[in-house]
Parts: structure tokens; C-alpha cells; sequence
């Protein structure tokens, strides 16, 4: 089973993947009842003919038990200009909800999704103790998808002639587009373009501009999401950044960012070591140091 605590937009949308591509049973938890049984009511219409799985609703934690995905998509207020605007609020609440899933589901896989994502990865591992690798935060690969959509923009190709995109570092305004790998139609990205700093701005910006058009981003982290979680179902492998809880990878330890991960069924089984370029080091040590800072500034 696959448990979604927080059934807003966000939420119901992986629910929403989960049902209609019948990958599993799907419980949606939400402090407002009415929410949650609402949500999965009408889900429960795109459940197809020949699924052998189902969506309920509820507020209460115990009904978790047995799940072996656990998605975490709630929130407590909204943000305008930075994810990390409502941070002790988020922290207060990711630690109440990590209290409830260690003792619901202690050996399932977590999936973070609210923000802000590395901060609230980190105090979610810190508070349960559950092993890192099993404590995912799920953003950079949305980032990744929003670096291959502007590559193509830019260049005027198809996603499919770009490989090796990646972006690293924090689910943030300091978040590092990784172009020294990048190709494109087998080419290098750098014997196409001067520089990165429009590219660069355009991807962190992007929720920024979805904003003016509507009040949140919704459907590109639910297919990142549910990505991932049709990966773990199928017990497949699936390479992404992800940010995890970090013991020395990339230089940093005691802190949670994007790095590239495979994951399997039993979580990440592996951070891979990826050559970056100096600006790239500098710039994902830059952002390592921003969300330490962040963390920091809530040790109390
Ligand atoms: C996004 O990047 C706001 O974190 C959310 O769309």
C-alpha cells in the first residue's frame, strides 16, 4: 500500500497516477477528514476496470500500517517568495508526522515532497532515525525535467535528443544545473550555448513563474513522483537526483541535498560520485552551505 499524507493538489494528484495506472493500493491521509474522503471518492472513478487495487480516505495515522511507500506532500501555509518562508511551521509539522510513520510503517520507504524539501528530509531522518537511504526527498529530478525543458526551448529540440541532464544541490534559489555532462544530439551542451546564466535562472525561477498563471505547480513533481514509486512497485532500478541525508558524498556530511541516487525496491542503494566542473563543485558546495544554514538556524 501506498500511504500520501497531505491530500491537497499535490497529494491527490500521485494518488490520482497511482489509481488510474493501478500500481498498488492507495490510502490518503489528511488531518481534514472530509478532505481526504472527498479526494479519494473521486479518485476511486479512475480506478480502471481490470485494477485489483483501491483509494481510501482517512485521518487517521494507524490506518498506515503496512504500507511499504509512504509520500508526504502536506503543509501547514503557503510561501510567495521562497520555499523556506514557512519553514518552522514545516519543521514542526514533518517531525509530528515523522513521529506517527516510524510508529505506523518503521521499514517502509519515505518519499518527501514539501518543502522546503532538503530541510525537511533532513529533520524527517534526524527525528526517526530510520536509515537515510530509505528517507528520499523527491525534487531535483522536477528540476531536472525543468533544465531539459529549457535546454529544448532554447535550442529548439526534442527532450529526447538531450542525455545527462541533472540538477543537483538544494530543491532552492542556490539549486545547481549540472550542463558539463549535458548532450545533445550527442553533442556537448557547451558548443552550443555562451553561457549558463539565463538557463540557470530560468530553472530556479520556474515555480516563481508558474505562480503568476496559478497558484502552485502540481503536475510535474506528481509524475516525478509517481515515477519513482512505479520504479519501487516494480521493483526496478531508477537513477535520479534525489536529496538524502549525506555522510561525506560530495565533501558534505550532516546535511540533506540533491545528489544523484539510484534507487531500488529497498531504497538507495547507491550515491553516485559524478565529475563536476569547478563552477559546478564551488556552486553545489555554495548550496550545501545555504541549507546547512537553514538547518542550523533551527537547532533549538
Ligand atoms: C516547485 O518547485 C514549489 O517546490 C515547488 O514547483
Amino acid at each position: 500500500m501506498i500511504s500520501i499524507v497531505g491530500s491537497g493538489r499535490v497529494g491527490s494528484s500521485i494518488a490520482f497516477l497511482c489509481v488510474a495506472n493501478g500500481v498498488d493500493d492507495v490510502l490518503l491521509v489528511n488531518r481534514d477528514k472530509k478532505k481526504a474522503l472527498g479526494e479519494a471518492l473521486d479518485i476511486a472513478s479512475a480506478i480502471p476496470a481490470n485494477s485489483n487495487f483501491s483509494i481510501r480516505g482517512t485521518d487517521d495515522y494507524s490506518e498506515m500500517i503496512g504500507s511499504n511507500i509512504v509520500v508526504i506532500a502536506a503543509s501547514v501555509g503557503s510561501y510567495k517568495k521562497d520555499r523556506t518562508e514557512t519553514m518552522e511551521l514545516q519543521v514542526k509539522m514533518i517531525k509530528d508526522i515523522a513521529k506517527q510513520v516510524k510508529q505506523c510503517c518503521p521499514s517502509a520507504i519515505i518519499l518527501i515532497i514539501s518543502n522546503p524539501l532538503d530541510v525537511l528530509t533532513y529533520f524527517f531522518q534526524k527525528e526517526t532515525h530510520l536509515s537515510r537511504f530509505k528517507v528520499i526527498g523527491i525534487a531535483s529530478n522536477l528540476d531536472t525535467s525543468r533544465f531539459r525543458y529549457y535546454i529544448s526551448e532554447t535550442l529548439s529540440v526534442p527532450q529526447s535528443s538531450i542525455s545527462h541532464a541533472l540538477v543537483l544541490g538544494e530543491h532552492g534559489d542556490s539549486m545547481v544545473p549540472i550542463f558539463s555532462r549535458v548532450k545533445v544530439g550527442g553533442n556537448p551542451l557547451f558548443s552550443m550555448i555562451d553561457n549558463r546564466d539565463s538557463i540557470t535562472s530560468n530553472v530556479r525561477n520556474y515555480w516563481k513563474k508558474l505562480r503568476n498563471y496559478k497558484s502552485r505547480s502540481q503536475f510535474g513533481i506528481a509524475k516525478n513522483t509517481f515515477d519513482v514509486i512505479n520504479s519501487i512497485l516494480q521493483k526496478k532500478e531508477i537513477h535520479i537526483p534525489a536529496s538524502i541525508v549525506l555522510d561525506g558524498e560530495y565533501g558534505e556530511r550532516d546535511v540533506a541535498m540533491g545528489v544523484p541516487v539510484k534507487i531500488n525496491q529497498n531504497g538507495v542503494f547507491e550515491i553516485e560520485k559524478i565529475k563536476l566542473d569547478d563552477v559546478e563543485m564551488s556552486s553545489l558546495k555554495k548550496s550545501s552551505a545555504k541549507i546547512s544554514n537553514d538547518i542550523k538556524s533551527l537547532h533549538v
